[in-house]
């Protein structure tokens, strides 16, 4: 393609440090989609004839099939895919092949080509997440008033409920989506076909015919930003890790919540592995490799990111790698969110073990000091150290929940406690009276769950 000023071939690494087309023939659809837009550009403006335009067309159709049918010949000596295709099109058509490429360089190509392909991408993405939230919704509503512990520190806080903890998820990835969704947006404001190598060109192109052919708002109003900016893929690509960071948060808990110490949740056999040796194990492997997953994806973003940071204005090779690191962050997002939704569809959950787990380590504490603020006005810091003593004495004498200490105790500690008060320590109680918007109650989890379905119509 660019043999007239070479006398010899590249030497073979040469060849194969160059070439990208086993990880960019995935932009075939785009780069396909690209070049009839231009093409079509070009005849409109007379720059190249109707008949040429005409032949393109039906070839790259052609191509496109060939392609889908598995017949189409990748080379490497051809180096990526938009020299692939445009090969193929001249060994079809002829001459007017050669007129494609007119008003155009690869560099405004790829970084069109590159840039439809991540905002199809980003909204595939989106979707995927908007189909786990649907399954966590689910199973937030099944199990509104079903009670476990809420951790700070991992240390036992305050009784939660499993609805309340699974909604948050929900809330997590709803900014998830927005955020993007909001990438492929914002990419989709400026088309970098029409820059040319660098710098724009001579020929009286129509850019914004081209931009709104490919569905971008308007044409990319500097040539050099256009060829040689990549944020775009930058965005996807933290915003994934984002996203990813929050699904391995789930898994981290879904390896706890299913470890026989927890006892919380089991996953379904699908999504379990055993073990070759031990035959009582039930392994979350799903659950750890998407931990793994999320460790890849942020450092698929710190890749690119180091990769752009370095260049000078405008494309250099270096960007040529963008691509490998994007799709393998999408790949692994898609999967690490098909196994996200599989697990928690078909997860169980264990009542009477997160109900019990909830009333350990003194969960209703807070409980106790809120009543005393409440019906003797007493103020929170003194009725903080009231409670506090009387959680010593149950610890001394291994009462496991404040709520079975004998009344004596309480009024040991302080003699206005009364039975209603002792009442309330339950973590059923507790739970019921955390209603407060967006709290734990039943009732509020309930109302949530109301408005999720209510915006997923
Ligand atoms: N395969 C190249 C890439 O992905 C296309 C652009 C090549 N441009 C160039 N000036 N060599 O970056």
């Amino acid at each position: 393609m660019w043999g007239g000023r070479f006398a010899a071939q590249p030497a073979d690494a040469m060849q194969a440090i160059n070439a990208s087309i086993d990880v960019d023939k995935r932009l075939w659809r785009e780069d396909i989609e690209g070049s009839k837009a231009h093409a079509a550009m070009l005849a409109a403006q007379g720059i190249i004839t109707a008949e040429d335009n005409a032949a393109i067309q039906a070839g790259l159709d052609q191509i496109a099939a060939e392609i889908v049918e598995g017949t189409f010949q990748f080379s490497v000596a051809l180096e990526d895919i938009h020299l692939n295709i445009e090969a193929r099109l001249t060994e079809r058509i002829g001459e007017a092949g050669k007129r494609l490429h007119t008003a155009r360089s690869r560099n405004d190509q790829v970084a069109t080509d590159f840039k439809l392909w991540t905002m199809r991408a980003s909204r595939e993405a989106a979707d995927g997440l908007r189909v786990l939230q649907t399954a966590l919704l689910k199973q937030s509503q099944a199990h509104a008033d079903w009670i476990m512990p809420g951790f700070t520190h991992l240390q036992t806080a305050q009784p939660i409920t499993l609805g309340h903890h699974l909604l948050a998820y929900v809330t997590m990835l709803e900014r998830d989506r927005v955020r993007i969704i909001g990438g492929a947006l914002e990419a989709a404001w400026e088309c970098p076909l029409g820059a040319a190598a660098l710098a724009g060109t001579g020929y009286k192109i129509d850019r914004e015919a081209t931009a709104q052919a490919l569905g971008f708002h308007a044409p990319a109003s500097n040539s050099l930003d256009a060829v040689g900016s990549r944020d775009f893929a930058l965005a996807a690509l933290s915003n994934l890790a984002i996203a990813i960071t929050h699904l391995s948060r789930l898994a981290e808990e879904i390896v706890l919540w299913t470890s026989p110490q927890f006892g919380f949740a089991r996953l379904s056999d699908a999504w379990s592995t055993g073990s070759s040796i031990m035959p009582q194990k039930r392994n979350p492997d799903a659950a750890e490799l998407i931990r793994a997953k999320a460790a890849r994806i942020g450092a698929d973003f710190a890749a690119l990111n180091a990769i752009v940071q370095k260049l000078p204005l405008t494309y250099a090779k270096d960007l040529q790698e963008d691509k490998a690191l994007t799709f393998s962050a999408f790949d692994d997002f898609a999967l690490s969110v098909t196994a996200m939704i599989g697990m928690v569809e078909t997860m169980r959950f264990n009542r009477q073990k997160m109900r019990a787990a909830a009333a350990m380590g003194y969960s209703t504490a807070t409980d106790l000091a809120d009543w005393l603020v409440r019906e003797l006005g007493v103020p929170f810091r003194e009725a903080h150290e009231i409670t506090g003593k009387i959680v010593r004495i149950a610890e001394d004498s291994g009462v496991a929940e404040l709520g079975l200490l004998p009344l004596s105790d309480f009024q040991a500690v302080d003699p206005r406690i009364t039975e209603g008060a002792r009442a309330l320590l339950t973590v059923e109680k507790s739970v019921e009276s955390r209603d407060s918007y967006g709290g734990t109650a039943p009732q509020r989890v309930r109302e949530q769950v109301e408005r999720w379905k209510e915006m997923f119509k």
